[in-house]
């Protein structure tokens, strides 16, 4: 098997070497967080705003992490991969109990683990379901629990779907592991941030940098029926970029494949964060 650098509790080692407890929280309660962050051409993109992210997951979980470990860490996995392009892995959990309970104890220790892959970013044509969204009402924090956005994408698979995008009666949220846009032939649209919808850093980052671009962005409440008039839809996550909808199963659309606005967030997002990926 494969080495795939790895770090758990701050000690090193080869990710299949690595054992846990079962009674880790984020085993039996997925009492724990996450974040992605991807580098491309030995560049971390977003870096600073990615630790902010974990911070305000931790936060929201009273979970007391040393982020300048943890920020080391980090680094020191890209630089011991010798990887140019790829993603760090990172999850933070409340500890391990003595027995499974709901309630912890006071002194748990906070157990982190994070691994580094590679990971190109390419360009994707993607099939997508849209769905219910069945999440619970704090999809703002990156928790590890995602158990909604699981049961949504494995039974897009069976449609032969690659993704989902997510309603709540009848209110775009997001995808299953990405956040949406779509436009009309000169403004881009995406559903303004809320507890239902996770603040994606490719989001902040695309929005800030078109904005600058002259590109209009509006953010807002929008529903299926917005979605029905788009003329491109596509999705960002930190490992897709921005990966264009090529389809929406059981809802009529009329997408423009390679859309001449889609191109041209694609291209400033590209030559900003992905140098000559
Ligand atoms: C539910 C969800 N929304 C949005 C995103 C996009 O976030 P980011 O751009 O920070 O990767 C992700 C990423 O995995 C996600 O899981």
């Amino acid at each position: 098997m494969e080495k795939i650098h790895a770090v758990y509790n701050s000690r090193f080692s080869n990710l299949h070497e690595i054992k846990i407890s079962p009674l880790s929280r984020a085993y039996t309660f997925s009492d724990s967080v996450y974040e992605v962050i991807p580098f491309s051409n030995s560049e971390i993109i977003a870096f600073d705003k990615h630790i902010l992210r974990l911070e305000k997951s931790c936060n929201a979980l009273d979970l007391l992490l040393d982020f300048k470990k943890t920020t080391k860490e980090i680094l020191e996995l890209i630089s011991i991969s010798n990887l140019k392009n790829g993603y760090v892995y990172y999850q933070v959990s409340r500890g391990v109990d003595d027995i499974r309970s709901h309630i912890f104890s006071d002194n748990l220790s906070i157990e982190t683990f994070g691994y580094v892959v590679e990971h190109v970013f390419k360009s994707q044509k993607l099939k997508v379901m849209l769905c219910k969204d069945l999440r619970w009402h704090r999809c703002d924090i990156k928790s590890t629990s995602l158990l909604g956005n699981i049961l949504s994408m494995n039974n897009a698979k069976k449609k032969d779907c690659d993704e989902v995008i997510m309603h709540k009666d009848n209110i775009l949220t997001e995808g299953g592991a990405s956040n949406v846009f779509f436009t009309d032939s000169k403004t881009v649209f995406t559903p303004s941030l809320s507890k239902n919808i996770l603040p994606g850093i490719t989001r902040e980052i695309l929005i800030n940098e078109i904005k600058d671009a002259g590109i209009e962005v509006v953010e807002d409440e929008f529903n299926i029926n917005d979605l029905k008039k788009a003329e491109s839809i596509w999705l960002t996550s930190s490992t897709k970029g921005l990966a264009q909808v090529s389809d929406i199963v059981d809802l009529e659309v009329d997408l423009k494949e390679d859309h001449p606005l889609y191109l041209r967030c694609n291209k400033i997002f590209k030559d900003k964060f992905l140098g000559s990926c």
